[in-house]
């Protein structure tokens, strides 16, 4: 079993990268804060212990977390290769990862560090847009639909995450940079972090993610 983690500030565009690497290679993509929206959407249990956090752009508990993952890891055949996305967010999560890859006898490879300023990210959330059908991303601006307000894939309707109002951003922001970009130095003295300039189109950076791969 082998991951790689996608880190990155709320808006650096990991979601999109992983949709696009998703195309080219053989990695799962675990989304935590896809399977939240997901457990919010159907009313289970772990979407109601979420809800209160994720409205006000703070993180969920590391032991819910850890809990879906590892529940997410079970689910895959030994060989499997993860793309985790949003995960881990805290020094607890990624401690709480490296023991569950342990029992997998899994192991981490790449750490790739999105690059993003202050000002795209906020640039980039606020002219989000999704699919309530099948959760596929937008920019208003940067990655318009052909048709305002509707999906192009299914016709679904585009809406804005409610995570993506200007008060909560600026608290998203706030929350990465004293929870998880302590992250950063915990991967570099594992000499797994690799720097990727995402202040770019989205095709350039999943080019120079693949050529990492490709060595
Ligand atoms: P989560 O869903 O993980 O949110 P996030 O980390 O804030 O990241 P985003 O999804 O907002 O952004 P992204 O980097 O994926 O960017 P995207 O590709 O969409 O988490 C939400 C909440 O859930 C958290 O606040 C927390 O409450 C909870 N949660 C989740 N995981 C957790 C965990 N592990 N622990 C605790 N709590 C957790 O792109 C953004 C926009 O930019 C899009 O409009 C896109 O079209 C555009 N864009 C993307 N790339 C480019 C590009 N290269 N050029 C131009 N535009 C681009």
């Amino acid at each position: 079993m082998e991951a790689i983690i996608l880190l990155g500030g709320p808006g650096a565009g990991k979601g999109t990268l992983a949709e696009s690497l998703k195309q080219k290679t053989d990695y799962l993509h675990v989304s935590t804060g896809d399977m939240l929206r997901a457990a919010l959407k159907s009313g289970s249990p772990v979407g109601l212990e979420a809800k209160s956090y994720m409205e006000a752009g703070e993180l969920v508990p590391d032991s819910v977390i850890l809990r879906i993952i590892e529940e997410r890891i079970a689910q895959e055949p030994a060989g499997a290769r993860f793309m985790f996305d949003g995960f881990p967010r805290t020094l607890e999560q990624a401690e709480g990862l490296e023991a569950i890859l342990e029992k997998h006898s899994g192991t981490i490879t790449h750490v790739f560090k999105l690059d993003v300023p202050r000002e795209t990210l906020l640039q980039r959330l606020t002219g989000r847009r999704v699919c309530k059908a099948c959760g596929a991303v937008y920019h208003v601006i940067n990655m318009p639909p052909q048709k305002e307000g509707v999906c192009d894939v299914d016709g679904g309707e585009l809406y804005q995450r409610a995570d993506d109002s200007e008060e909560t951003i600026l608290n998203r922001l706030e929350v990465y940079e004293k929870q998880t970009a302590p992250l950063i130095d915990h991967y570099q003295q594992r000499g797994l972090i690799r720097d990727i300039d995402a202040d770019q189109d989205a095709e350039k950076t999943t080019t120079l993610v693949l050529d990492v791969f490709n060595g």
